[in-house]
């Protein structure tokens, strides 16, 4: 059932089912952090290798050492600045937190999102929520409630109506060295800017599907079923696969030359903040269409558009 009903959310969470929660990034499959119980039926309905670690949701700062302890200074810096919003900070564990959340290791990830809905509910319950992104592993994730629904319509009980998510990428994660110097670990809806203009120069980290650092960011993530390749010459691409069923993922033009193919326009101003908004919609309509291959326009690498491109390419990995 898909509804506002935030009494129905805790009791449903209290008695250790599963729900969807709309966050400002993607909608999350949310559960009782504090009962593994509920940590199971995450990893089981979402298919989730259990070596993926999932992120905590609190409802403000204040909670953060329910959580974690050994807090780096700038860990302060940036949730005072940024929570609740698109930031999850990976911190030291508290032996209390389960091995299921962290896959095993001495760090946890943790939130505070930016939604009155799921506000409101994180402040009426007195644990914190673990939610991964409310999709199957390794497909495109959610940003409005039709499209959780569309992946696990006979699963939840609950999906939490919050309307289309605001930024619609996920949060930025950032975790820290030995001597406590940040490292982004995913690139989201947070930009680098942003951080660096909090705490001065961050490092990102070496993404491989190997680094122990950043369990579970494998290359080959957001994908539809649909392929999907990356172009940055849209012409060219077209009169090589001209014999397929082709749908276009355009920046902010549509491709007059081609005007029978199916396309979806991110940001006809030219916003990539807007085109951040709607890229996983976008993708999920096109995926729905029946076609044998999707052409994404390579975005302007500037700002969100780096983030853009970062999810791009893993969308368009073969495996
Ligand atoms: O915006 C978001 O972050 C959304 C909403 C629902 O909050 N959540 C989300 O969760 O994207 P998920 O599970 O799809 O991605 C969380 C990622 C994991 O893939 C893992 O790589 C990283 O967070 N992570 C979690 N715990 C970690 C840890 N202890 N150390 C390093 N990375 C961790
Ligand atoms: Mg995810």
């Amino acid at each position: 059932m898909i509804s506002q009903d935030i009494n129905q959310a805790k009791q449903l969470l209290e008695e250790m089912e599963l729900i969807a929660i709309p966050t400002e990034t993607v909608y999350g499959l949310a559960g009782n952090a504090w009962e593994e119980e509920a940590i199971k039926k995450i990893f089981e309905l979402k298919k989730r290798p259990l070596k993926n670690p999932l992120i905590v949701h609190i409802s403000s700062l204040d909670k953060l050492d329910q959580v974690a302890y050994d807090i780096p200074q700038a860990a302060y810096q940036l949730a005072k600045r940024f929570w609740p919003g698109p930031l999850t900070l990976v911190l030291k564990k508290l032996p209390h937190i389960s091995n299921l959340i962290t896959a095993g290791k001495d760090t946890v990830a943790v939130r505070v999102p930016n939604h009155p809905l799921t506000l409101s509910l994180l402040n009426q319950l007195d644990f914190p929520l673990v939610a991964p992104s409310a999709n199957p592993f390794g497909s495109i994730s959610p940003t409005s409630s039709p499209h959780v629904e569309k992946y696990f319509k006979n699963d939840l009980p609950l999906i939490l109506e919050g309307g289309e998510c605001e930024k619609g990428i996920e949060s930025t994660i950032v975790g820290f060295d030995e001597e406590s110097r940040a490292i982004i670990y995913r690139l989201g809806s947070l930009s680098m800017e942003e951080i660096e203009s909090c705490i001065g120069k961050v490092n990102l980290l070496n993404h491989n599907d190997q680094n122990p650092e950043a369990p579970g960011m494998l290359s080959k993530h957001y994908s539809p079923k649909t392929p999907l390749i990356v172009s940055e010459d849209m012409e060219n691409s077209l009169l090589s696969f001209h014999e397929k069923a082709i749908g276009l993922l355009l920046f902010k033009k549509a491709n007059k030359n081609n005007p029978n193919l199916i396309q979806e326009i991110l940001s006809p101003t030219g916003n990539l903040s807007e085109a951040a908004k709607n890229l996983y919609a976008a993708m999920h309509r096109l995926d729905q269409k029946g076609l044998s291959l999707i052409i994404a326009e390579k975005l302007p690498n500037e700002g969100i558009g780096i983030v853009l491109n970062d999810r791009l390419a893993r969308a368009s990995k073969f495996e």
